[in-house]
């Protein structure tokens, strides 16, 4: 028997439900999911939700991101970290890593660097891929820049309301650069980096944020703690 979205209503009427999206160019099928989002949810013994952090670069995102997963993983709830660097090397690799395998005309296309436009796409597709997996009943914990105010905020529209949870990496941008573990802010200061982010790129803060950790006073430990105890409190885990 095939699992069913709707206990009594049989599979072939599920298919019925299958909306049509106009596309100018395609015709493409939106289809239902055979099990839930609440069945998958019910399995996980989590609710799916998209942990959204954003500071600056060396703020300490990744590091409290995966300090987090790995808090969660311990406790047998289900997560996954997306995370700008990494995310780069593959969904969006820049214009050198592609050209090799497909060319240059394709690399250009499709190839990410640190434009306001690309960074918009970056984003758009990590918002995307963070949705799939929050319908996937997972928690999604994505640790991005996101420097611009508006990307970030479409990518909360585009979740039901509750779904998204921006956190703010609160660290001064003083701390970041003394930490500096990539170089890239002095190579920045330097004039050897062009458009880094808090130097000569912009950062948006967020305004009304779920979660502000002070990034530059409290340990990643007591941070990563932080994110949970706020999970717990709405009921997420
Ligand atoms: S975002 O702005 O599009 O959200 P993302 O988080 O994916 O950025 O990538 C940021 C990482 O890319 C930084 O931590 C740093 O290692 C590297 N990087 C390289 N060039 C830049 C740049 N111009 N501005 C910011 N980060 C950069």
């Amino acid at each position: 028997m095939f699992p069913q979205n709707n206990p009594g209503q049989p599979y072939s009427l599920i298919r019925k439900n299958r909306r049509k999206i106009n596309m100018s160019q395609a015709q493409v099928y939106w289809h239902e999911h055979a099990v839930s989002r609440q069945e998958r949810e019910t399995l996980n013994g989590n609710k799916g939700c998209v942990l959204w952090f954003t500071g600056l670069s060396a703020c300490g995102k990744s590091t409290i991101a995966n300090l987090a997963d790995h808090l969660l993983h311990q406790s047998g709830k289900h997560s996954f970290v997306l995370d700008g660097d990494n995310v780069r090397h593959g969904l969006n690799a820049g214009t050198g890593m592609l050209k090799d395998v497909h060319g240059e005309e394709f690399a250009k296309r499709f190839g990410l660097g640190f434009s306001a436009q690309d960074r918009e796409e970056n984003i758009r597709r990590i918002g995307a891929v963070a949705k799939l997996f929050a319908e996937a009943g997972l928690i999604a914990i994505t640790a991005f820049i996101s420097p611009y105010r508006t990307d970030r905020d479409r990518v909360r529209k585009s979740l039901p309301e509750g779904d998204f949870i921006e956190v703010f990496v609160d660290t001064p941008i003083e701390i970041c650069e003394q930490r500096d573990p990539k170089g890239l802010y002095k190579k920045a200061r330097a004039g050897e980096l062009k458009g880094f982010t808090g130097i000569d790129d912009p950062y948006e803060a967020p305004e009304t944020p779920e979660l502000i950790l002070d990034g530059g006073r409290k340990t990643a430990e007591q941070l990563a703690g932080e994110v949970i105890a706020f999970l717990k409190s709405k009921g997420k885990i």
